[in-house]
This record gives C-alpha cells, structure tokens and sequence, in this order.
C-alpha cells in the first residue's frame, strides 16, 4: 500500500484533481494496486477562514506519505505569493525536491500552437527546484544606511549573509539574490545525466545565461562539465535567450534540457505551448530518495474557475509521473497510452483546443479508454 497525500488547492486545481483521481481509481482496480489518499484542504479558502498558510502540523503529516499530489495555488483575492511561496515553495524547500522533471511532448490529435503540420516535439525538462532567484533573499531600503541580515537554510548547508547598503541618490531600492551551490547544480546534473542514460538520450543542452550573471552560472556550467565527462553522451551549452528562439523554430532538435530554476519555469510555459498548451503539460517536484509532489505546470487559472472548462490532462499525466515514479512503471504507460488514444481520436476535447468537452468528461473518456483496453 501506498499513501498519498493531495492537496487540491485554489481554482481548477480541485477540478483537475478530481478527474486524476478517477483515472488513479480506474487503474488501481484494475491492478490490484492499493492506494490511500489523504485530502488536505489548503489554499485561500482555508487561509482567509483560518488565517493559516501552511502548518508544521500538516508537513508532519505530508512527510509520512509516500508522494504528494498538488492541484494549483493562487487566487485573486490574496496578494502574489502569499500561497505560491507560502505552500507550494516551502513544501519544494521542504522535502528537497530538488528535480524539477517537465516532460515536453506533443501528442497526436493535439494542435502545436507552432506554425507547420505534423511537428515533433519530445523533450524533458529538468529543472532545478531549489536554489537560483527562487531562494527568497531580498528586501528593500531606503535612501541611507541600512543592515540586513539573511538567511538560507537547506538540508545540506546554511548561509548567512550580512548585507550593509548605503543608498544616495535614489528614494528605495529593491534587491533579490540568486544563490546556486556547487552541490546544488551537481545533483541536479548528475539526474539530468542519469536520466539522459536510461531513456538513451543522445545530446543533453544545459542553459544558462553565463554570459552575464558569470558567477551563479559560472559555477553550473562547471557542474555541467564534470557530470557530463562521466557519462559519455554528448552535451551543449545555450544561453537561456538563445534557447527561446530555437525551441520555436527548432524544437526537434532537444532532447533533454537541464536549466537553473528561473529560466525553467519560463522556459517550460514555451515548451506548454509547444505541446498544446497548460492544460497538457505535467510535472514532478522530485527528490529521489524522499517524499516526492506531483502536479500540473499550471496554476489554478482563476479565469476559467468553476465552470468545467479546465483541461485535466496535465494533472492527469501527473499522476501518471507519479505512478512511474512510486515504481508502477507499466501502469503509468498504461494511462499515457490511454490519454493518447483519447486525444488521437480527437471525440472528446476541451474548449483550450477548440472543443467542446468538459473538465469530466474528458477525464470520464480516459477511464473509458483504460477499462476497454
Ligand atoms: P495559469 O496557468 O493559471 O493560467 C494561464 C492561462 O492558461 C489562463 O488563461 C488559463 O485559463 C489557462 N489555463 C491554465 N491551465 C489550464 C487548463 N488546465 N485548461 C485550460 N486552460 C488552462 O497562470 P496565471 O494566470 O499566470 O496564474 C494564476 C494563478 O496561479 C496565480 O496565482 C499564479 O501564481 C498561480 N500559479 C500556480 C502554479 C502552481 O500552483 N503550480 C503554477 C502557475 C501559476
Ligand atoms: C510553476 C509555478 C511556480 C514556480 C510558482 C507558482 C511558485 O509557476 O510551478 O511553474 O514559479 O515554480
Ligand atoms: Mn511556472
């Protein structure tokens, strides 16, 4: 037996879940697979009746599971970041997710929204998932002498940073400070390589923008280099700029990108887009050997809340990354297969692609498919 944690969230996250669900229901009956599910009700409903973000209780209880599944976060009526960072983020932090795994592909029956028939587009992301611009450290000062002190706490490592700024001349100034380890890019290199090798990937890209920021991606390109002559598969470097364009006139070219934090969140937006669009694409916050979170690349897309008009094949194929992962290797084709079939015979899809199909019924059609094959 496996136990799994989820969190619905805000917005269609509870929708998509839902129909995750099914799909996760169907199999396991199926393959007398057993799992046990855990609701946790957090997001802006239960922050704004309780006050409460995210409670150690609840990370108590999160990491006696043996995986997560998140719907999305983030709502209107609480301001940026108080939920993505508060829940989303420190529960990465927390377990040391430290993968980031966005699988880029487009499925037959799915319309690229890249001009040209018949693209192929097949690529995993891995991006990094703790470090970067993402660690938190900032704040603001105004005109004068000011003293911070910050701090960053990892499972790993801790490092405190005593900033002093004499600021003349302007009224404030805001700063951000980006932090990547030595330990951090290897890790995430030596996945991305690991993973290279098991699915016979021949080029692996890692991106940077060493270019400019020389330092923090100084460090990762030398990760890259002494990760990458251990196995012999052959690797480039892009900068992150570059790879924007060439992922839309190009995008047969990649295989396998491996990107720091930041530029992966944007770039795997543009690679959703390559793939259909938000609705399709799914992901996995992992840490190899502990508590793993899987959910959709989108978030909880307020503008089409409650109407059934949310996509659930991202949140779908996250629950089949999570049944790979949780060693189901066979079961999670087998959802794969079937949301392929459903979508290459194109009877049911949703309004993001032009059909007509619900947020149910496309997630009823996959279960469908699963019972008949
Ligand atoms: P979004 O991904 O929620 O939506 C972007 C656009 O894509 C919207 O037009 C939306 O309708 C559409 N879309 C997204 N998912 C879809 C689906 N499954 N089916 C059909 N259409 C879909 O991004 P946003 O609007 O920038 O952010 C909304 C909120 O979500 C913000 O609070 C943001 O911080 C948060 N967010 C959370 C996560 C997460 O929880 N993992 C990810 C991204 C954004
Ligand atoms: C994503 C989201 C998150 C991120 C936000 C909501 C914190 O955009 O999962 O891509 O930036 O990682
Ligand atoms: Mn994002």
């Amino acid at each position: 037996m496996q136990k799994i944690g989820v969190i619905p969230g805000d917005g269609i996250g509870p929708e998509v879940i839902s129909e995750a669900r099914k799909v996760l229901n169907a199999v396991t009956e199926r393959n007398h697979l057993t799992l046990e599910f855990e609701e946790f009700p957090l997001g802006a409903t239960h922050y704004l009746s309780t006050g409460e973000i995210l409670s150690e209780e609840t990370i108590q209880r999160l990491s006696k599971k043996d995986a997560v599944l998140l719907g999305a976060l983030g709502d209107p009526r609480v301001k940026p970041g108080v939920l993505e960072k508060g829940i989303l983020l420190r529960l990465r932090f927390h377990f040391d997710q430290y993968v980031n795994l966005r699988p880029v592909r487009l499925l037959e029956g799915v319309p690229c929204l890249l001009a040209g028939e018949n693209r192929k587009v097949d690529m995993y992301f891995v991006r990094e998932n703790t470090e970067d611009f993402y660690v938190g450290l900032g704040g603001r000062v105004k005109k004068g002498l000011s003293k911070t002190e910050l701090e960053l706490k990892r499972r790993a490592y801790e490092a405190k940073f005593d900033i002093g700024i004499e600021l003349e001349g302007e009224e404030e100034l805001a700063f951000q400070i980006g932090v990547i380890t030595r330990h951090g890019a290897r890790r995430v290199m030596e996945f991305a390589f690991q993973l290279a090798k098991s699915k016979s990937i021949s080029l692996v890209t890692s991106v940077d923008k060493a270019n400019v920021l020389t330092d923090m991606y100084g460090i990762w390109r030398e990760a890259a280099e002494e990760i990458s002559a251990k196995y012999g598969i052959a690797k480039e470097y892009q900068y992150v700029d570059a790879i924007a364009l060439l992922m839309i006139r190009n995008p047969e070219r990649f295989q396998l990108l491996v990107t720091p934090n930041l530029f992966g969140d944007i770039l795997t937006d543009l690679g959703a887009a390559l793939q259909g669009g938000l609705g399709f694409a799914p992901s996995g916050n992992i840490n190899p050997s502990g508590v793993s979170m899987f959910e959709p690349v989108h978030g909880s897309a307020p503008d089409i809340a409650g109407k059934g008009l949310a996509n659930p094949i991202g949140a779908i194929l996250s629950a089949a990354l999570m049944l790979d992962t949780l060693g189901h290797a066979q079961v999670a084709l087998d959802i794969e297969k079937a949301v392929a079939a459903v979508l290459r015979e194109g009877k049911h899809r949703t309004a993001d692609i032009g059909g007509k199909s619900s947020t149910s019924t496309m997630g009823d059609a996959v279960v469908a498919k699963l019972r008949k094959a």
